[in-house]
């Protein structure tokens, strides 16, 4: 993040007053339950955000190598993103055009891919998608016209992030999903980043509980007072808005110390938790020394699955430093598993209850509104 840019947050925090409360947002907002527990909804949000937009997929470090793949879920598709051998990258429908069953195993990942066999009658493709080989067929299918390669859908990648779109292949402009963010996003040099381990999960709750709960470090007194509350600060949230993404920083205690500095030595990455919200689903969080990316899947209504990595900013040199990250994901994993969406799956069991028709975000939790807001204004102007 450049130098300026750190001082002119830090600024912002200097100049809050008491709690923090100048970095308050001027309302608050309030929310329908339903947004969380209604079929409709759901079906529209699919519609609407997950196979009509953009969503952000990876790192470009977590697909680095030719053959490196990784198949996923996204609006309720089955896809495979393949690394090609010229570099590039393909997204393609993990559907077999045969009878449908799929190529690659379903929310799976891995690295040599040469080809893709299915386990059903065994038609063979190429790692671009195109049919190579019907075995043992004696010709049955020559009089079939239809295209029997696999499905292509848009993939695109740009700052060392990657973006795919559920549907249709229209090419996908990096630069306008990030609308402005790529200022910070581009100056982490995170085409350079490292990939570690990526693990996966699935949740009882509505997948926007997922973001709800990363966006705001008001409850990080009470939720995380044996994990966080040491170490990081309850009342102070640095909010900015990019378009319909936001970026929201959650600090650690002690940088009242680098505010009494004087300014011109003031440095933000190693107080901050910087998480770029990439609506609709998409986290990429920088920490003081290694970059994690969430992405979350939505199943149903009041399902979601989560896909969470972790990365370092070069290849580990020893078994000692990359145990240093794998244990930075357990801890993530302890906290956010334990802590986090187990409150989570609980507030989706009291919303589909009933007992509760409206939720309220309050102006201590500016990106909570702000993306709220930005979801229901995009669901309410879509066609
Ligand atoms: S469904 Fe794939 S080969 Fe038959
Ligand atoms: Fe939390």
């Amino acid at each position: 993040m450049r130098r300026e840019r750190q001082i002119e947050l830090l600024q912002r925090v200097a100049d809050s007053g008491a709690h923090f409360a100048g970095l308050h947002a001027p309302e608050s907002y309030v929310n329908d339950a339903s947004a969380y527990t209604d079929d409709t909804r759901f079906a529209k949000e699919m519609r609407v955000l997950f196979r009509s937009g953009a969503t952000f997929f990876s790192l470009s470090a977590r697909l680095a190598q030719p053959g490196d793949y990784e198949s996923a879920t996204v609006g309720g598709i089955p896809i495979t993103v393949v690394r090609q051998s010229d570099g590039s990258l393909r997204a393609l429908l993990n559907v077999c055009t045969h009878r449908g069953a799929p190529v690659v195993a379903p929310n799976s990942c891995g690295s040599g891919l040469r080809s893709m066999t299915c386990p059903y009658h065994g038609w063979t493709y190429d790692t671009d998608g195109s049919l190579r080989a019907r075995p043992l067929s004696a010709g049955a299918f020559d009089d079939v016209s239809k295209d029997c390669n696999l499905g292509q859908i848009a993939v695109a990648e740009k700052h060392g992030l990657i973006f795919v779109r559920a549907s249709g292949r229209e090419p996908i402009d990096v630069d306008t999903e990030l609308a402005g963010a790529q200022d910070d996003l581009g100056s982490f040099g995170l085409d350079r980043y490292h990939h570690i381990e990526t693990r996966t999960a699935t949740w009882s709750m509505n997948w926007k509980l997922f973001l709800d709960t990363f966006t705001e470090s008001y409850h990080i007194r009470t939720l995380h007072r044996n994990s966080l509350l040491p170490t990081f600060n309850s009342d102070c949230v640095i909010f900015e808005p990019f378009g319909r993404n936001l970026v929201s920083i959650g600090l650690r205690k002690d940088v009242l110390d680098e505010t009494a500095k004087p300014q011109s030595e003031w440095s933000l990455l190693p107080y901050g938790t910087i998480q770029y919200f990439l609506v609709p689903s998409g986290l990429v969080v920088h920490q003081v020394d290694h970059v994690e990316t969430w992405r979350v899947e939505p199943i149903d209504v009041r399902t979601c699955r989560t896909v969470t990595s972790i990365f370092s900013p070069t290849k580990p040199a020893t078994e000692r430093s990359q145990n240093y990250f794998v244990k930075n994901l357990d801890l993530l994993m302890q906290v956010t598993g334990t802590e986090d969406f187990a409150l989570m799956q609980q507030i989706q069991a009291n919303l589909d209850s009933g007992a509760l028709q409206q939720l309220v975000y309050g102006r201590n939790e500016p990106p909570l509104i702000h993306y709220h807001r930005e979801l229901n204004r995009l669901l309410e102007t879509a066609p």
